[in-house]
């Protein structure tokens, strides 16, 4: 079987890189010749875990195909999967255009049947426009070629990423043409050893189906976030309210965790998309409305809690901050809280003195830049520090030396915006804790 994957980003980079991993040949397209040039010389992109050991392999294997060649690597291909970026445009909806531009390609470059099929994030109705794209451009060349649409949304989460291609809770696949769902069903075969993972459904569906996990997810991180806040006011501990709901199954442990906000690439970006499609068909989405606002002050909590603690003036203050990246194991920047943060100490007059495992790169060079100062691990972060910010729950950071760390600070103070450290036992040690709703 052979297909091909448009755009190698995070989902269609591991995706082909998996697709390769289980028997099928594979090629990755990309405008970015820097990019593809490279992957060919095994240089990822981005951070994931697990993903250069099998681009590596599979691309020496000759399954793993890289090109930015779109016209001549879908020859061939059963399938191609458009997994192109969908940028949030000004008002907050998703820009299709370069869905769009791949959709016209294939239509314009197409010689057999092909499934094309989206894994991009795309509003409901997406897969009518990608059809009228390439049957516009088959039209131009007078060319009567049969092709299906499908809708494959991708749910894998960034840091577990090839793991969660690998062993998928489900596959959702939107289709409307027999001969595309036998191909989809062949192409996903090795990923069901554990039953069948496949859920059929229209194509309308499965854009959707998407976009309400995320903003489900986001739900249940927002109502926690609130829920803690509240908790604080009158003097109950989140932590036990989290593990007191979280053992009904109906609510379930995870995704209960209250913080600094979400970030990354996927829930601020979907859940305006899909109150923006709400709008535009004159529906009112009023829990996700509140899901952004929530989340939107979260980001500021912490700052909130060093200004009770320190005054509204930081000036001549140093704060030290564990963790940049929206989350562990990723050097992803997009929404990170930490941007948000940082700005609102500097606002203040403060210095920031930051430390990520992996992101401080991607962190100076587009989102943060010189704006702080870069220590070179978690304790030079700390060196005449007035206090900690812990941002980002790295594993590194979840059992210091607190000797160490008290001794490098001016004040023993702890600002834990993810609750990862024992408020009882640092105040043993003689450190002031603040954590979210604890
Ligand atoms: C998410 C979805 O999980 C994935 O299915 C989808 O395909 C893309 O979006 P991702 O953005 O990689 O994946 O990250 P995820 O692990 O879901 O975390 C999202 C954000 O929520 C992070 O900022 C994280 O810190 C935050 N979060 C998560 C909490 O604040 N509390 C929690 O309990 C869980």
């Amino acid at each position: 079987m052979k297909i091909t994957v448009v755009g190698t980003g995070y989902v269609g980079l591991v995706s082909g890189a998996c697709f390769a991993e289980v028997g099928i040949e594979v090629v990755c397209v990309d405008v970015d010749q820097k990019k593809i040039d490279g992957l060919k010389n095994g240089i990822m992109p981005i951070y994931e875990p697990g993903l250069e050991e099998i681009v590596k392999r599979n691309y020496a294997s000759g399954r793993l195909k890289f090109s930015t060649n779109l016209g001549e690597a879908i020859q061939g291909s059963e399938v191609a999967f458009i997994a192109v970026g969908t940028p949030p445009g000004e008002d907050g909806s998703a820009d299709l255009k370069y869905v769009l531009a791949v959709a016209d390609e294939i239509g314009r470059t197409m010689s057999d049947y092909i499934v094309v099929a989206t894994k991009s994030t795309v509003p409901v109705t997406t897969g009518e426009k990608v059809r009228e794209s390439i049957k516009t451009a088959l039209e131009k060349r007078g060319a009567n070629i049969p092709f299906a649409v499908a809708s494959n949304p991708e749910f894998l989460k960034e840091g577990a990423a090839v793991e969660d291609f690998m062993k998928p809770d489900r596959i959702v696949i939107g289709v409307d043409d027999e001969r595309a769902e036998e191909f989809m069903k062949r192409l996903y075969k090795p990923f069901q050893l554990n039953g069948d993972r496949i859920i059929f459904m229209d194509i309308p569906s499965a854009e959707m189906t998407k976009y309400a996990a995320n903003a489900m997810l986001a739900t249940k991180i927002s109502f926690m976030n609130d829920i803690a806040n509240l908790c604080e006011k009158v003097g109950a501990n989140a932590n036990m309210v989290r593990k007191g709901i979280g053992s009904d199954p109906r609510i379930g442990t995870k995704f209960i965790y209250p913080g600094v906000g979400y970030g990354g690439s996927c829930f601020p970006k979907d859940v305006k998309a899909i109150i923006k499609t709400g709008k535009q068909y004159g529906y009112d989405l009023k829990v996700l409305q509140a899901v952004e606002e929530v989340n939107e002050a979260q980001k500021h909590v912490l700052v909130q809690k060093v200004k009770q603690h320190f005054g509204n003036d930081l000036s001549g203050k140093t704060f030290a901050l564990w963790g940049l990246s929206f989350k562990p194991n990723t050097d992803d920047m997009r929404e990170a809280p930490a941007i948000v943060i940082i700005d609102e100490l500097i606002e203040a007059g403060a210095k920031v003195k930051g430390y990520d495992p992996i992101a401080m790169k991607e962190a100076q060079h587009i989102y943060i830049g010189d704006k702080i100062t870069y220590a070179k691990d978690a304790y030079d972060t700390c060196v005449d520090a007035d206090a900690l910010l812990l941002v980002t729950e790295w594993s590194e950071f979840r059992i210091p030396s607190w000797e160490a760390v008290g001794k490098l600070l001016k004040n023993k103070v702890v600002f834990d915006g993810r609750n990862i450290y024992d408020k009882k036992y640092l105040g043993e040690l003689g450190f002031e804790h603040y954590g979210i709703g604890i």
